[in-house]
């Protein structure tokens, strides 16, 4: 990602000058298998973005597209994906939003779900903290009848 420039004026002489914006633009990322949240900054993958911060969440392997792991369901959210390999992600699943965390960039707030080979061992260590993945939906309240 390119820096922006900010336009400034100089306290000293009143003239223009231009100071680049080094900080990165960050995003919300919410995996729904767990119920966490964690900030991405643009420039980083969404596996990498997580492990900067020291999270769990979505599993890792090697971390280059190639061993399908880290496969994940966008629920929401723009994003830029990189190529990743067909073996792990076909043309069909990545149109409909699965793709690799490791090869996807995020352009925005996003949602998705850990779908990937490693998904039992996410959900049975989120149903150790306490967490609920299957909790009942509480069920409507009957309609008196007339
Ligand atoms: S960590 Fe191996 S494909 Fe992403």
């Amino acid at each position: 990602m390119k820096p922006d420039r900010f336009a400034i004026q100089s306290e000293q002489s009143g003239s223009m000058m231009y100071q680049e914006e080094t900080m990165a633009q960050k995003y919300l990322i919410h995996i729904g298998n767990s119920g966490e949240d964690y900030t991405c900054d643009a420039e980083l993958n969404l596996l990498r973005g997580m492990e900067v911060l020291g999270r769990r969440g979505i599993p890792v392997g090697c971390r280059g597209g190639g061993c399908g792991i880290c496969k994940v369901a966008i629920q929401s959210g723009s994003y830029e994906a990189r190529k990743m390999s067909r073996d792990c992600v076909s043309a069909e699943e990545e149109a409909s939003g699965v793709v690799l965390a490791c090869r996807v960039f995020p352009r925005g707030e996003m949602s998705l779900t850990v779908v990937g080979k490693m998904v039992k061992a996410l959900e049975r260590g989120v149903e150790k903290k306490g967490a609920s993945l299957d909790a009942p939906v509480p069920a409507m309240p009957a309609r008196p009848a007339n």
